[in-house]
């Protein structure tokens, strides 16, 4: 359980990093600007009093610090990345609620939810800065500024990347020919190259050369397509009380998920449903019973198993040391049977 006592180890220095980041140091109230992305990161409630609440897995950081401990390299210089990572992945999220009209998340109200739309975008924008603030801090734990520049750049492209996957996203709910191909281009841009990222950062700060760096990236753009195919599973599949978010709202919303693009091509049943409003009675049971008996979720387990076993051999040839390899293996696993 090697993995246990590196997240315990990891979670403290990365929470205590992004507090500073956001000015959040626990001693005082903090003002409503601060207090919204506060409030989004589960450290103060929605009144602004201190709160303590679930804040993701954070497999993101995770990744970027074991990466960089088993590249051979000194953690604690990678933890300005792991946690500029983070925030980047928790900018996109408060956006993409807005963009999903998503109410909940973690198992509490969006920030849109909360203070309306206005409001969640300027948290947005205020937390992608404070992502590229805090991958300069890199720099002051004595990483050389030519690796902080490089970390940047990849920072910003990773980004664009990630928004125009969000752009292809919503692009597809209003499409009724989205192929498997454009899906897969879709998720690589919006889940898996930030996920990749994580890792390439983490052997770059260690000092990998560059085979072994682009092994853990592809390490991390393996994992993070199965890890979107589970999190499309989940989606129609899933527990709400453990996922945090609506079980419903990919099929209320019609979105071409893995599963649900597969039903709409082994299923006419799925396809007619698919032509109602969603605001039919059992809409979302019935779709779910089509999916089940189109096959949808056991192709797209299986879609899932194969990117993982591309993930592990990229993962091997990158020939991770010690015991953060150990913890590495546990997380892999982790993530591709996770329920949440
Ligand atoms: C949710 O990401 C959005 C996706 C890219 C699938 P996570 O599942 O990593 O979200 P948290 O941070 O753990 O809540
Ligand atoms: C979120 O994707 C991905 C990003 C924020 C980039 P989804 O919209 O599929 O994920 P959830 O279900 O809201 O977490
Ligand atoms: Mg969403
Ligand atoms: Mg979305």
């Amino acid at each position: 359980m090697i993995l246990k006592e590196k997240m315990t180890t990891y979670q403290a220095a990365l929470e205590a990093e992004m507090r500073t980041l956001f000015h959040a140091d626990g001693s005082e109230m903090p003002e409503p600007f601060y207090g919204m992305m506060q409030y989004h990161m589960g450290w103060v409630d929605a009144g602004f009093a201190p709160d303590s609440v679930y804040a993701g897995k954070q497999i993101r950081p995770i990744l970027t610090l074991l990466t960089c401990a088993a590249a051979g390299g000194d953690w604690r210089k990678a933890l300005p990345a792991a946690a500029s990572l983070e925030i980047m992945h928790n900018f996109s999220l408060v956006h993409d609620d807005i963009e999903d009209g998503s109410p909940t998340r973690r198992g509490r109200e969006t920030v849109w939810k909360v203070w309306g739309n206005a409001q969640a975008i300027n948290v947005g924008d205020a937390m992608f800065a404070t992502a590229q603030l805090a991958m300069t801090r890199l720099i002051d734990v004595g990483v050389s500024a030519e690796i902080v520049v490089t970390a940047l750049r990849r920072l910003n492209e990773t980004c664009i990347e990630l928004t125009q996957g969000q752009c292809a996203d919503m692009q597809f709910e209003t499409r009724d020919d989205v192929t498997t191909d454009e899906y897969l281009a879709m998720i690589r841009g919006k889940t898996a190259v930030l996920i990749g990222l994580a890792c390439e950062l983490g052997a770059l700060i260690a000092g990998a050369d560059a085979t072994t760096v682009s092994h853990y990236a592809r390490y991390g753009i393996e994992l993070g397509l199965a890890f979107q195919v589970i999190d499309d599973i989940l989606g129609v599949w899933g527990d709400e009380g453990k996922i945090g978010k609506s079980a419903e709202s990919d099929i209320l919303t019609k979105k071409k998920t893995l599963p649900i693009l597969y039903g709409l091509a082994h299923s006419p049943a799925l396809q007619s449903h698919f032509e109602q409003s969603a605001n039919t009675p059992n809409f979302v049971a019935d779709a779910v019973k089509h999916l089940d008996s189109a096959g949808a979720k056991a192709f797209a387990e299986a879609t899932a198993s194969r990117y993982s076993e591309e993930a592990i051999g990229h993962l091997q040839a990158a020939q991770p040391q010690g015991d953060a390899a150990s913890a590495l293996d546990e997380l892999t696993v982790l993530l591709l049977r996770r329920q949440m």
